[in-house]
């Protein structure tokens, strides 16, 4: 099976990210509606379609294109991992042109994931600086 990456999504592939998302345990909530605004607001998609163009891979990143870049919602379809398809769009992220000048690319992952970031540069080591995140409480 061959692949291409695009960097944008048809509707019929917004519904098929969506049927991945809920696959995720920390995206399983999202909304289609919720979705397409997202897509809509994020700076860089990076996404690998298959000959009968199916999304069969996908993640995106949100970033000011200089200093700094968040990776985030990195997933293969299920029924093609081990592939190297993970491989494909992390070589596509890291080597995009856009973000050649990004100083720093951050991502959050489980401990479990980080041999295979570790593989495109992504280091544990956070010269001594910490990650701290703020989560809305329903009652706001
Ligand atoms: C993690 C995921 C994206 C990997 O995709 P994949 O297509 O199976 O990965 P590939 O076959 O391209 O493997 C790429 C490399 O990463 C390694 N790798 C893959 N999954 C790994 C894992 N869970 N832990 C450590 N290394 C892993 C592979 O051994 C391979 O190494 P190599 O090329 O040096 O031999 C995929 O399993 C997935 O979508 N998982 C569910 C969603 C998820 O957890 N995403 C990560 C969120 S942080």
């Amino acid at each position: 099976m061959g692949y291409r990456i695009v960097h944008q999504l048809t509707e019929k592939q917004i519904d098929e990210l969506v049927t991945l998302y809920h696959n995720e345990f920390w995206s399983n909530q999202r909304t289609r509606g919720g979705v397409v605004k997202m897509l809509q607001n994020t700076n860089l998609i990076v996404a690998a379609i298959d000959d009968a163009g199916r999304l069969a891979a996908f993640c995106r990143v949100l970033t000011d294109f200089v200093y700094r870049a968040t990776l985030y919602d990195v997933i293969v379809a299920p029924t093609r991992r081990g592939e190297g398809l993970g491989r494909l769009i992390m070589q596509a992220v890291v080597a995009h042109p856009k973000l050649k000048e990004v100083e720093l690319i951050d991502l959050t992952c489980k401990p479990e994931m980080a041999s295979m970031y570790e593989k495109w540069g992504f280091t544990t080591d956070l010269g001594g600086t910490i990650s701290m995140r703020r989560r809305r409480s329903p009652a706001e």
